[in-house]
């Protein structure tokens, strides 16, 4: 007896970690979202303020800026977008802020080389209160697809609590995105609530949200005792690691823990990012935003003013070294490998057989750091990559170095003699 219930924990565990077998594919055939997507997102900079004239210009900004080139190939349209449902029950875009609407300007963001992402809710309504899809999934996951989306953020405000009925919703928008006819890959946006690790892929997802909303701040100002009260604290970059960082096991080539948007650049711009104590982060903090979200295998949503970046900030989201991490072909998300008061530490194995680590102060002072490569679990020696410096600094099994207050510091590892 007690050996059959032992097996079936080991089958149940092989499933757990075995997202990649039920992963919705591409009508060709090949993953969808092989890599974390990345692009440019209008919640934060826009929040539902959003039209046509301002998105074409996001998008020319995105290719003259070097957005698109670095890898940022979606122009993800969050909510506000909506006008309600015209007399056949099609959702139709607000015809003031999209007066030649969504379909011209899917045919504007694909002749620049980008994709198009929409945004709608398993509910009546969306969280802005906008029109969404509880019902029509169908229909309109047709729309979408004429209209030439390539990909969906599913939202979850307005739905019921229950784990049950979430994968029930969630499938009903997957099947119809696969039915559509087009590739439209579907972002879970349920915060992480309902442990979406667990199911995110069976039910259809590419990724999904870990966490509640990021906030432009460097952490909570009071304790956070457990994920939902993120929702009222107000979700910080170091909150946003220490509640993402223990699900590796679910991430991989077409299924994603996304840890929400970048924050890099908004400088406390006021706006959804910019409430619960969202006054902004220094440029330290945000380049430790860009190490962390790339070497766990986050999607890279940026929502800057993309037209108007100062050199730090494209000097962080522009990093194509730390990008390739966060791209690399074998998708093994980051694990922490040492965590006290003043350190986190991250590994992660590359597709060719390179390491990258991510060494996070936390405290609030610069310390020194000393870590023998051995500590974690990498027992040869190696040329030691920069990839913020982008220069190799060292050779061997150790890095001794300083780190400033809440920096990241980002190495690549290459095996050497
Ligand atoms: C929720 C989501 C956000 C954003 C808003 C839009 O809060 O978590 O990312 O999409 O809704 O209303």
């Amino acid at each position: 007896m007690k050996k059959k219930i032992l097996s079936l924990f080991v089958i149940a565990l092989c499933f757990s970690n075995g997202n990649a077998e039920a992963q919705t594919k591409s009508i060709e055939g090949t993953l969808l979202a092989p890599t974390p997507p990345m692009g440019w997102m209008t919640w934060n900079y826009f929040a539902d303020s959003i039209n046509e004239k301002d998105l074409r210009e996001m998008a020319d900004a995105m290719v003259s800026s070097g957005m698109l080139k670095a890898g940022y190939d979606h122009l993800f349209i969050d909510d506000g977008w909506q006008g309600g449902r015209d007399n056949k029950n099609n959702i139709i875009a607000d015809p003031q802020k999209f007066p030649s609407g969504i379909k011209a300007l899917a045919d504007y963001v694909h002749s620049k080389g980008l994709k198009l992402g929409i945004y709608s809710d398993a509910a009546p309504l969306t969280c802005a209160g906008y029109t969404a899809s509880l019902n029509f999934e169908e229909q309109d996951a047709k729309t979408f697809a004429s209209w030439g989306v390539d990909y969906l953020k599913y939202d979850y405000c307005g739905a019921p609590d229950d784990m049950e009925i979430a994968k029930t919703r969630y499938k009903s928008i997957a099947d119809a995105l696969r039915k559509s006819g087009r590739n439209i890959a579907l972002g879970i946006c349920e915060w992480g609530e309902r442990k979406p690790w667990l199911w995110g892929a069976q039910t259809g997802g590419q990724l999904w949200r870990t966490t509640a909303d990021v906030r432009d701040k460097w952490k909570s100002l009071t304790p956070v005792n457990n994920r939902s009260e993120l929702h009222s604290t107000g979700a910080g970059i170091l909150d946003i690691v220490d509640y993402s960082q223990d699900y590796a096991a679910y991430s991989g080539p077409g299924h994603w823990n996304d840890m929400d948007m970048l924050v890099v650049g908004l400088y406390g711009k006021k706006g959804p990012s910019g409430d619960l104590g969202g006054v902004g982060c220094t440029d330290t903090e945000y380049q430790s935003q860009m190490s962390l979200w790339s070497i766990l295998n986050s999607p890279l949503a940026a929502t800057n003013d993309v037209r108007n970046m100062n050199a730090e900030t494209k000097r962080i989201l522009l990093n194509d070294e730390v990008i390739a991490i966060n791209q690399d072909a074998l998708g093994k998300q980051a694990v922490c490998r040492i965590r006290n008061e003043s350190w986190s530490v991250f590994v992660r194995p590359l597709a060719n057989g390179d390491y990258a680590i991510a060494i996070l102060n936390r405290s609030e002072a610069t310390q020194n750091s000393k870590i023998n490569f051995a500590e974690l679990g990498l027992n040869e020696t190696y040329e030691i990559r920069d990839l913020w410096e982008h220069k190799v600094v060292g050779k061997g099994k150790k890095w001794n170095g300083k780190v400033k207050s809440h920096e990241t510091k980002m190495f690549r590892l290459k095996k050497t003699k």
